[in-house]
């Protein structure tokens, strides 16, 4: 029986948000007599899972914490010398504080409502200014999910802008086998489903013709050498070709920019910025380029607008390249990024400043130096003529080295290819120590036996041609925080711009916004697991091991699945990694013709985008006028491509807030025609314990972590989009360079953003089998609670046959439009002046709001919601009678800003008191948006994405 008062852990009652009382209160409304019957009447019976999940009950939060450090003691927290993309780095604690540990900041929600969101808009058009100004190239965007990625992102673009006329038959895409293993094989897994044939050589002797659309080097590269590509890149240039240069970030401070070596696109990770390690991530990478290729970008683009009122504003630029209004041809499937690890390294950068920043790479780059001084005086070979942090060195013992360093908890980077390459790098960071160094070189000494002479370092490790002589980060916002209390407030003001959970619920459907407790993120911080390089020797990293096997067990099997990867870092990665199982698992049965996979028109954007990635052709089944997919259109669609069908996407409960009865029978016909069925997690927040993707009949689902398992959205990202499969699919997993699987990678690292998968095994330990359950079974009572209450105002689209809801309803705005002249947008803008986020708009249906109020949610929350949207009916009520006017009406204007309620002239026929107060809890808790309703034509007409010279202020 499904109940609050059970002995449960006592976290059940935190997390979720009804208490005994309010519970009974709401089945009343929605005329249940339990949450049994509610459960009952909302999934079908053929797909209740049968039994209670093997996973054990859930402990107290003290106890979690306890037993999560224990696991954390198992990792051994090494002196990293390894490099190669992640490097310590010194997180300034202001920036600890205040954003990365700071709900105000870790809980927002992707910036779509832009008038309450101006906060980590303009911290994210810091990043941006941040990337173009070292990068020397005019517009980048607003972080992408690391650096491999990001690589296999920017081969994409340049191919789809060579290949406009899509005449390229045999596309080359040329890599150098001088950049990271890593990223090397993220670029291989992303070019085969796209049919690029991936040429790598060296550049110093490749010969690049026409049948190359492209070429990929790394700045330093793999082994720390600094190369002048300059000749390179105009080899390329003239066979018609664009060239990507992988760029250390903080080299950059020291070296010519990408932009100055006339790359067309700059990509990289800005981890080193004072963003944790963590085993792999989160961290943001960056993305730069021309301008001309401006509309082809990936990921999420920042720009300045204006408001209503004529102000500055900013929101998100160019969104018809994305995957949520171009679908299968969109520029990239990213939805969720790095938002929240793109705000802490811009923050460090503005903390330092262009002084401060130079200053820690030349520190960086004169130990490197230290180093070679010291370690050639014993006789060591030192291969980079010019080096930035990585020194690449022979001629000694490696083995006896390994040996003593191992015991030291020091790592080196070791290259054995198997041949003849025998080298090891040392790469220093901004964390090593002159006391470091010394351990280092003791070690040296102590296997060849000789004693290091402090030899003077040339000065010349950089080539006079490479040396930066252009000026960057010169704008003010990088200039003038530098005390900590400038810091701290710059951060709070910024803060205080956006609405967060720390505010009001964030009723976004399909994103479910839930509690992101304080206990799940603690662990985050801790050094244990924080300061782990991804690469380090496995003997180190048990802890991670060990929780991240437990995690895979659960998330098996909460889905019904056999076999889990943890790598993709977002859902939408989730869906590509996914779908490359797939279409594995048809190549190995000699299928590989299979290439159709249908998806519903109701799916997310990123389905139809991840679909054309991972090589499928889509082809887009309807959904009938209950919201279910269209059964008769799907069998049609299905049968004629039978020969062809690779799979199904599907996303359940659906996006319409429904559990479609034939869901078995749907899987079945697919599997009868040879093709495998995915599922989109987006909705696992109404499966947990319930039912399962494993109980509905599909083969792999992903899972946003960053949802349903209570990693928070920080804004746009970080997130985390594990798979799960069933055995068919268990071989075709991703691997990764470092471990055996035959598949290709789909990020840089092992685990992804390995760090903020404790957050979700935190969640899981807290909660336990029966809160677990618990936490859906209240996330459909919540819904329909609100359902109930709105349904008298609002017509509600779809419902499942017993009249109720999954864990999301969706209201439709659409009568409005004729009979008040009132749209959806009115309705969300309006929502802010009553100190709400608006839930999700305009999908899955154009013209409708979707409502997710989660479990966590309680009561009186959900009341003041639903008050919100009444009274707002009652406005659109009196606009409808004509007692209010159709153009000048409190929702038309929404949202009031402070500036305008306060100002000397008031002209609207409705009052202040109306517009900025207009329901009794408005008074306790009011959340004042800083801009008026944003302008977004006006700022795509007028492009600018980065922060506007000192000047345009003044004007
Ligand atoms: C139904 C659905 N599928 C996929 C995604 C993509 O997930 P992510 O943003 O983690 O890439 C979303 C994101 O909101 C979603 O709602």
């Amino acid at each position: 029986m499904l109940q609050l008062n059970t002995n449960g852990a006592e976290f059940i009652k935190r997390h979720i948000g009804p208490n005994a009382q309010d519970t009974q209160k709401m089945l009343d409304t929605i005329g249940a007599k339990s949450i049994d019957e509610l459960i009952e009447k909302t999934i079908p019976n053929t797909i209740r899972s049968k039994k209670p999940m093997q996973i054990p009950e859930g402990l107290s939060e003290f106890e979690m914490l306890q037993s999560l450090k224990k696991i954390g003691e198992k990792n051994i927290v090494a002196t990293n010398f390894i490099g190669q993309g992640y490097y310590g780095t010194i997180t300034p604690s202001v920036i600890l504080r205040n954003i990365f540990e700071n709900p105000g900041w870790y809980t927002q929600y992707t910036p779509y409502q832009a008038e309450i969101a101006q906060g980590r808009l303009e911290s994210l058009l810091n990043f941006q200014t941040m990337v173009c100004d070292l990068t020397g190239l005019p517009i980048a965007n607003a972080s992408l999910l690391d650096e491999a990625t990001a690589a296999a992102e920017a081969m994409a673009m340049i191919f789809n802008h060579v290949n406009k006329t899509d005449t390229i038959t045999q596309p080359k895409f040329f890599v150098d086998s001088a950049i990271f293993p890593q990223t090397k094989g993220v670029l291989v897994t992303r070019a085969a489903p796209i049919h690029i044939q991936v040429e790598e050589g060296n550049y110093q002797t490749a010969k690049i013709d026409n049948t190359y659309f492209g070429a990929i080097l790394q700045y330093p590269n793999n082994t720390g050498s600094i190369e002048d590509y300059t000749s390179f890149i105009d080899q390329v240039h003239q066979a018609g070709g664009l060239v990507i240069l992988v760029a250390d970030i903080m080299s950059l401070t020291l070296l010519k920019s990408p932009g100055e070596l006339n790359a067309d696109v700059a990509v990289g990770n800005t981890q080193q910025f004072g963003v944790p390690m963590g085993f792999g991530g989160p961290h943001a990478a960056y993305f730069a380029t021309k301008d001309e290729f401006k509309r082809g970008m990936p990921g999420r683009l920042i720009g300045v607008s204006i408001d209503a009122q004529g102000n500055r504003a900013l929101r998100m630029a160019l969104q018809t390249r994305e995957q949520h209004i171009k679908r299968e041809k969109a520029t990239s499937n990213i939805c969720t990024a790095q938002a929240l690890l793109a705000n802490m390294a811009v923050m460090y950068t503005i903390y330092h400043g262009p002084v401060g920043l130079k200053k820690i790479a030349q520190k960086i780059h004169g130990l490197a130096q230290n180093v070679e001084a010291q370690l050639t005086s014993l006789g060591i070979t030192q291969a980079n003529k010019f080096y930035f942090d990585t020194l690449h060195l022979t001629g000694f013992d490696i083995a006896a080295l390994q040996k003593e360093a191992l015991a030291a908890d020091i790592n080196f980077r070791y290259f054995n290819d198997g041949k003849n390459d025998h080298t090891i790098s040392i790469t220093i960071d901004e964390t090593i120590s002159l006391s470091d160094i010394e351990k280092v070189v003791g070690l040296f000494e102590k296997i060849t036996g000789k004693k290091a002479s402090g030899k003077a370092a040339s000065a010349a490790s950089i080539p006079t041609s490479l040396v930066r002589s252009s000026s960057y980060l010169q704008h003010p916002v990088f200039n003038s925080h530098h005390s900590e209390t400038q810091m701290m407030r710059y951060i709070k003001q910024l803060e205080n711009k956006d609405l967060s959970l720390n505010t009001s619920m964030i009723s976004l459907g399909s994103c479910t916004m839930k509690l992101n407790a304080a206990t799940e993120m603690i662990p985050v911080s801790w050094p244990a697991f924080s300061t782990m390089h991804p690469f380090a020797p496995s003997s180190q990293t048990l802890g991670y091991q060990e929780m991240a096997t437990e995690l895979s067990a659960y998330l098996c099997e909460t889905t019904g699945f056999t076999a889990c990867s943890l790598q993709p870092n977002s859902g939408a990665q989730g869906e590509y990694a996914g779908l490359l199982t797939i279409r594995a698992y048809h190549e190995h049965y000699k299928q590989a013709h299979r290439n159709i996979v249908l998806i519903p028109i109701s799916a997310h954007g990123t389905n139809p985008a991840s679909a054309v990635m991972a090589g499928f052709k889509v082809i887009v089944v309807a959904c009938d006028a209950a919201g279910n997919i269209d059964m008769k259109d799907l069998l049609e669609k299905a049968n004629l491509h039978k020969d062809n069908l690779g799979g199904l996407m599907i996303t359940y409960p659906s996006t319409h807030g429904v559990f479609e009865e034939t869901v078995i029978d749907i899987c079945d016909h697919i599997h009868t025609l040879g093709g495998l069925v995915y599922m989109d997690g987006a909705n696992m927040n109404a499966q947990v314990g319930l039912t399962s993707p494993g109980a509905i009949g599909a083969d792999v689902c992903h899972l946003n972590l960053h949802k349903t398992f209570a990693i928070p959205h920080g804004g746009g990202g970080p997130g985390m989009g594990p798979i799960c499969v069933n055995d068919k699919l268990a071989p075709f997993l991703p691997g990764h360079i470092y471990n055996k699987n035959k598949m290709g990678a789909v990020s840089a690292a092992p685990m992804g953003s390995a760090s903020i998968l404790l957050i979700s095994y935190a969640y899981i330990k807290m909660l336990g089998a029966t809160g677990l359950e618990l936490a859906t079974a209240y996330a459909i009572l919540n819904a329909n609670y609100m359902k109930s209450r709105l349904e008298k105002n609002y017509t509600i689209l779809y419902a499942g046959k017993n009249g109720s809801c999954a864990h999301e309803f969706i209201i439709d705005l659409r009568p409005f439009k004729a009979t008040a002249g009132i749209e959806a947008e009115d309705v969300a803008k309006r929502l802010i002046d009553y100190g709400f986020h608006a839930p999700t708009m305009s999908f899955p249906v154009a013209g409708t709001i979707m409502i997710e109020p989660t479990e966590s949610e309680d009561k009186a929350e959900l009341d003041r919601f639903c008050d919100a949207l009444i009274s707002i009916h009652d406005e659109i009520t009196a606009i409808e009678k004509g007692l209010s006017d159709k153009l000048d009406n409190p929702l038309k204007n929404a949202p009031h800003t402070q500036k305008v309620i306060c100002a000397d002239e008031w002209k609207h026929a409705y009052t202040r008191q109306e517009a900025a107060f207009p329901l009794y809890y408005v008074q306790q808790n009011k959340f004042w948006p800083t801009v008026a309703r944003v302008n977004n034509t006006h700022g795509d007409r007028n492009l600018v994405c980065t922060c506007e010279p000192v000047a345009s202020y003044a004007e």
